[in-house]
């Protein structure tokens, strides 16, 4: 199928000198430009409070993207014919210039109108910059006008609903793109192809023969250099609330009559409608004291540069989630992240059922006579089907062993999330974003447990979580799926 064309357009990025603009945006779009043959359709205006000028940013541009492993001569054409800069306050003034500004640049390179505001912000800035771009009237041209939010998206329900108040005043919803990068991940989309475009697991998925599912988002970095960013979220807000959700939708979906942005959005929100509120006796926070990782000695949390030295912020959460309804009703869905852990894993495990009998018990060494499905999303994408084989010979032995698929041995390397991610902003496809709906029923469940003091259990650096987690699982007769 031939993909659409892209149309001129002119990339605004608010937080033009940021971390995220220089890592992340910049190496995405110049990758994607190039690739598919777009340089020519776009023109970026970086903005930001620093007073760098165009040549400023270009050269800041230009390092950002060689570090990122760019050719340097190709580079700098670009950067030289395709990035502008503009400095702002956050007076309305300051928006109205950046209006000249926008308009000036579109005339110049013949772009009709085509907007895409990219809010790489901190969060406390998006109201204003969402209010100053409706009332300078960036928000209206003579082409399409698109508007891109950075997670999070809100801090709890209220302040979420706030924000879409305030995007609704001013963008209708089919030109809001909020992001949650997970859902630009080449196996996270992965997810809706395995169950839907194949009939072999969608007649196992449900509770009569799933036993239930554990899905872990593990880090073994820290909080890096973002105390202030992570003293004010934690995990529940950082990772649960967002990433952890959307894997847990894909997941427990039911089929959309369609494969389009709203039948798949409304089937999301029909999942996170359906859980019955989260107990709060089935959720454990956690928070990393010193340890090591691979023999390498790290700090705890609270020795970490910025943050409190008494802060009760969690740096990893378990917890348990039931879906009422006719599919899942019954069958626990356990979700768990955390950071400082032994590795960098984001998996999905589908337990099946035990045969109702099982007339091998004297001759397995498994644990867990169970078939299990692991999805890796990340790294080492693909999944293993795990089944019992009888090992040649005599006496009678069974074995757990595998079918498996690899993506890089299939295809090579996968594209960033954030080149998928921004290609569908450019086509005007929203199936991959979240939707105002979406964000609210996710915080609706989420709210009261921030709202309640919970114990915060400390775990060594390089250990999986807090032993209250394991007690949690343990309930259910079963044990966190480990590598
Ligand atoms: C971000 C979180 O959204 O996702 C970070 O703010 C986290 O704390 C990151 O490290 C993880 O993303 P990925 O793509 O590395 O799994």
């Amino acid at each position: 199928m031939m993909e659409p064309p892209v149309d001129r357009h002119l990339f605004v990025i608010l937080g033009g000198t940021g971390n995220l603009t220089y890592l992340k945006l910049l190496p995405a779009l110049y990758r994607l430009l190039t690739q598919k043959n777009l340089k020519d359709y776009c023109q970026v205006l970086g903005v930001g409070t620093k007073e760098l000028g165009d040549q400023g940013f270009r050269n800041r541009a230009r390092e950002a993207l060689q570090e990122a492993g760019f050719s340097s001569e190709e580079v700098g054409i670009w950067c030289d014919s395709c990035l502008h800069y503009q400095s702002l306050g956050k007076t309305s003034e300051d928006y109205s210039d950046l209006a000249s500004r926008v308009e000036s640049l579109e005339a110049e390179h013949d772009i009709p109108g085509n907007r895409v505001f990219y809010l790489a912000l901190p969060p406390s800035i998006f109201p204003t910059a969402i209010q100053r771009i409706g009332e300078s009237g960036l928000n209206k041209s003579s082409g399409w006008v698109r508007i891109v939010i950075e997670k999070p998206f809100g801090r709890d329900l209220a302040s979420a609903q706030e924000l879409n108040r305030l995007l609704h005043r001013n963008f209708d919803e089919s030109q809001i793109y909020r992001i949650d990068h997970y859902l630009g991940k080449e196996t996270v989309q992965n997810l809706l192809i395995f169950r839907f475009a194949n009939t072999i697991f969608e007649s196992l998925w449900n509770r009569e023969r799933i036993e239930s599912v554990q899905i872990t988002v593990a880090e073994s970095i820290g909080i890096g250099e973002r105390a202030r960013y992570y003293e004010q979220a934690g995990a529940l807000r950082d990772i649960v609330q967002n990433h952890l959700v959307q894997l847990l939708c894909l997941v427990a979906m039911e089929p959309p009559a369609v494969f389009e942005a709203d039948f798949i959005r409304d089937e999301k929100v029909k999942v996170l409608r359906s859980i019955a509120g989260i107990r709060l006796k089935e959720v454990v926070f956690g928070q990393y004291a010193k340890g090591k990782i691979k023999n390498k000695e790290f700090q705890g949390y609270r020795e970490e540069k910025g943050v409190a030295r008494d802060s009760s912020t969690e740096t990893y959460v378990a917890l348990k989630v039931d879906i009422d309804n006719w599919r899942w009703k019954g069958i626990p869905f356990y979700l768990r992240t955390g950071k400082r852990l032994p590795r960098r894993l984001t998996q999905i495990a589908v337990n099946f059922r035990h045969p109702p009998v099982f007339i091998f018990s004297s001759h397995t060494s498994s644990e867990i006579p169970s078939d299990r499905l692991l999805i890796t999303l990340q790294p080492d994408e693909g999944f293993h089907l795990y089944f019992d084989v009888k090992e040649p010979g005599e006496p009678l032995k069974l074995k757990k062993e595998s079918l498996h698929f690899h993506y890089k041995d299939a295809f090579g390397p996968l594209p960033a999330a954030y080149e998928t991610l921004i290609l569908d902003i450019l086509q005007g496809e929203q199936t991959l974003f979240v939707r105002a709906d979406e964000a609210e029923a996710s915080w609706e469940l989420f709210t009261p447990l921030l709202e309640r003091d919970f114990p915060v259990y400390s775990y060594p650096v390089g250990t999986w979580g807090p032993k209250e987690a394991d007690q949690l699982i343990e309930q259910e007769k079963t044990t966190w799926k480990n590598p």
